[in-house]
């Protein structure tokens, strides 16, 4: 038996991807981070998310066309709902004000969180979608995944390892099947 529930929670049923954050750095050099949950694969180098267009994070990826997406762990909530709490435009430096443990990224060398179980350091791939629709199509030019989680036979996270959040209203998330 099924029963109907409003189509605006839709996205409440069929939730997203891994919780994820977002860092970039403005014009002016400010870092900054964000909470995402609206995310999913898009090609196996290119990763999907959603974002609102008026966000400081969105700014400065039109701006920069680079950006890092990190996955926290499960037991990285706190951090997730700081980065998503407050515009970093409208408090300067997020990750200071926000006391959020960071370090440089690889390749661009962006402020991330510590400690997320990888990140990837992308770079748009598609202005106008983004523009237009807030789709942000992330081509992949480093991955990088802790390295005590990672089975390089079998190419994906070690069994136990993939702690991800996953958003399901509020602040409370799923982590392992279990809710947090
Ligand atoms: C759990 C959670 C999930 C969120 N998911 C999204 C999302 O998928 N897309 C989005 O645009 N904003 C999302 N947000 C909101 C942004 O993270 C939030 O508005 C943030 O403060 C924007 O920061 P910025 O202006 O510094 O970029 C989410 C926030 C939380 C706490």
């Amino acid at each position: 038996m099924y029963k109907n529930i409003d189509n605006s929670l839709a996205y409440r049923a069929f939730s997203g991807g891994p919780l994820v954050c977002i860092f970039t750095k403005s014009s002016k050099d400010v870092p900054d981070g964000m909470t995402a949950a609206w995310s999913c694969p898009y090609d196996p180098d290119v990763l999907l998310l959603v974002l609102d267009k008026d966000h400081t994070t969105s700014e400065n990826i039109r701006h920069t066309k680079k950006f890092v997406v990190a996955l926290p762990s499960g037991d990285q909530k706190k951090t997730a709902l700081e980065l998503g709490s407050v515009h970093g435009r409208d408090v300067g430096n997020k990750l200071q004000v926000k006391d959020i443990k960071t370090e440089k990224s690889q390749k661009f060398g962006l402020d991330v969180m510590s400690d997320a179980l990888a990140y990837f350091e992308c770079e748009l791939q598609d202005e106008e979608l983004f523009a237009d629709k807030g789709i942000c199509l992330s081509k992949v030019v480093n991955v990088y995944v802790k390295a005590d989680c990672w089975d390089d036979k079998e190419e994906c996270f070690n069994p136990g390892f993939k702690r991800t959040l996953h958003h399901v209203t509020g602040s409370t998330f799923c982590s392992g099947g279990e809710l947090v």
